[in-house]
């Protein structure tokens, strides 16, 4: 069946797209991304200048959590430039039209509206604004995301300095206590879309050996299977609360967690983690495995699933 389906406008082949962070350095890493089944993508988060991350061990996972403290480590706009360009020459030359989204970091307000002004020169298919990393909170603070006043500040200047000419996602935070509040703020500010979620804590995983935090930053920011209830409830609450579509991100390792998703909510389902459980090539089998399901339960459009939930 086609799976295709429409997020803020924007075509998407089928709704599992990668999340920012994970594959999504180079212009030939996406392209290999949409190869292996994705609906399309999402670049890691480019900031301004050059950007270090944390120092190794970065990441730890098991079957049911996984800690990440990459820390946003990127070259900077400059290089962005030759990666998307990259890209978008390919996606211009073929068929298999996957759209990419271009996400941009910044630990300053007025530093947004100048990363937003040069990423839209690049013409993506949209901007996901990543205001909600728990990991980097000893550098910039806690996350824009956590504030609903900032939040609608950094929507706001992103949406004014790329003269409403793309669709602006903003990428949320679980770690709130007024998610649905934010959300509102955001969509009132121009948000065209969000994304539910950035990974959750920040965690601490101690080796009990040595009695050491295993991460060299200590903490990191927590995603993988066991958070799926809580991404849904979070999904479930922005989706009564909010018009403007929802990328629902976070635990999905099957076709049948990225349906539930979207009966929460989500028009999209971010893809991440995944990739450290399945392989490389896991959005094909997610989106094979959605496919399945929908024929055997007589879905004929992605959009009949879409809140399904919510009209039962
Ligand atoms: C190794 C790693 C790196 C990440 N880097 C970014 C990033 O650069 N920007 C961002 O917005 N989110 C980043 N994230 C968060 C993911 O995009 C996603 O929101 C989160 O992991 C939940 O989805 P998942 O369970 O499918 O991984 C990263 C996550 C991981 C595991």
């Amino acid at each position: 069946m086609d799976l295709s389906i429409v997020y803020a406008n924007v075509h998407f082949p089928n709704p599992i797209v990668l999340a920012s962070g994970i594959l999504g350095v180079t212009g030939n890493s996406l392209k290999n991304v949409i190869e292996n089944g994705a609906g399309g993508v999402t670049t890691k988060s480019i900031w301004l200048e050059e950007h270090l991350g944390h120092p190794n061990p970065t990441m730890m996972g098991n079957e049911h959590f996984f800690v990440n403290a990459v820390g946003l480590p990127d070259a900077g706009i400059e290089k962005a430039k030759d990666e998307i360009g990259t890209y978008m020459n390919w996606y211009n030359s073929q068929d298999k039209k996957a759209p990419l989204i271009a996400s941009i970091v910044a630990g300053k307000i007025s530093d947004f509206a100048e990363i937003a002004e040069k990423i839209a020169e690049l013409k993506p298919h949209a901007i996901e604004v990543n205001i909600s990393c728990p990991n980097v909170e000893d550098e910039l603070g806690k996350p824009f995301a956590c504030d609903r006043d900032q939040a609608a500040e950094v929507t706001k200047i992103v949406k004014k300095r790329t003269n409403g000419e793309y669709p602006i996602v903003v990428k949320l935070s679980p770690n709130v206590n007024n998610l649905t509040e934010i959300a509102k703020a955001v969509e009132a500010a121009g948000a065209d879309g969000i994304t539910a979620f950035n990974t959750f804590g920040p965690g601490m995983v101690i080796d009990i050996e040595t009695a050491q935090p295993v991460l060299a930053n200590k903490v990191g920011g927590v995603s993988g299977p066991g958070l799926k209830p809580l991404v849904v409830k979070g999904i479930f609450d922005l989706y009564e609360a909010v018009k403007i579509p929802i990328i629902g991100t976070g635990s999905v390792l099957t076709g049948r967690d990225a349906i539930e998703l979207m009966m929460a909510g989500a028009t999209l389902v971010g893809v991440g983690t995944a990739v450290y459980y399945r392989g490389n090539d896991v959005f094909g089998k997610i989106a094979q495995e959605m496919e399945e399901w929908c024929d055997e339960n007589d879905v004929k459009d992605m959009s009949e699933i879409v809140g399904r939930s919510h009209r039962v």
